[in-house]
């Protein structure tokens, strides 16, 4: 019997490595990676209508409305891979009100994962985080450099990673983070996230071989 999709939630304050493990869950596990921080970011770059709107919100640090931020999602959500493949959804729900409307269209991960650092820490991954435009890998200036000269050299920082404005994405965060919570509390797993970044995968890693196995479990044989 084939198993079905899993269906994945990644959260946690700016910074906490979502992007980053998001990476190796979908090299590993195959899943469709929707970051709503990503698709918004090429909105803003592809200068279309809702990038336009997204674009003041997100240099500022604060959240992009939800009715903009939640079209976006469900509309890629529809798409055929998500549904073939599984998902793996990063940067959203992040307000109670786009919890409820996954709610309301019956849309629910089978598991959702925090990952929990401490503030000073944070900070310091935002400020050191640089992105390569080409691939799309996110690196840091300390903790993981850039491989060549040549990718050092294209390297960019995000507007919204400056200590003031990570600061005020921190406080917005921990506005939202329990009433999502209250949403997610029968699936919830946290995951110490101040660790090598292969340390935590390890766990995550685990944690939806997991789910994996229970669905093929469950999934009647064709
Ligand atoms: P978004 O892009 O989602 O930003 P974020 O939640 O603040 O998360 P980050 O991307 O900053 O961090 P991350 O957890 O992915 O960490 P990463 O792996 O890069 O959103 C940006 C903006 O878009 C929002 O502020 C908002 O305006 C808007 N937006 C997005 N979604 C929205 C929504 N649903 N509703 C409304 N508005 C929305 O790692 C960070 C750094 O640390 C990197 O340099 C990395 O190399 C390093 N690092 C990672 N793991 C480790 C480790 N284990 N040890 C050491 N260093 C590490």
């Amino acid at each position: 019997s084939k198993s079905e999709p899993i269906k994945v939630m990644i959260s946690g304050a700016p910074a906490s490595g979502k992007g980053t493990q998001c990476e190796m869950i979908v090299q590993k596990f195959g899943l469709v990676h929707i970051s709503t921080g990503d698709l918004l970011r090429a909105e803003v770059s592809a200068g279309t209508e809702i990038g336009n709107k997204a674009k003041e919100y997100m240099d500022a640090g604060r959240l992009v409305p939800d009715e903009v931020v939640t079209a976006m999602v469900t509309a890629r959500l529809s798409q055929q891979d998500a549904k073939e493949k599984g998902w793996l959804l990063d940067g959203y729900p992040r307000s109670f009100a786009q919890a409820q409307s996954l709610e309301k269209l019956n849309i629910r991960p089978d598991i959702y994962i925090v990952l929990d650092v401490p503030d000073e820490i944070l900070i310091d991954r935002c400020v050191g985080r640089r992105l390569d435009p080409v691939t799309g890998k996110i690196y840091h200036i300390k903790n993981f450099p850039p491989e060549t000269d040549e990718i050092k050299a294209r390297l960019i920082t995000r507007p919204d990673d400056t200590e003031q404005k990570v600061q005020s994405r921190l406080q917005i965060y921990k506005q939202n983070a329990e009433a999502i919570l209250s949403t997610y509390m029968d699936i919830l797993n946290k995951i110490d996230g101040n660790r090598p970044k292969e340390v935590i995968f390890k766990d995550v890693d685990s944690l939806l071989s997991q789910v994996q196995k229970e669905k093929v479990k469950t999934t009647k044989p064709v």
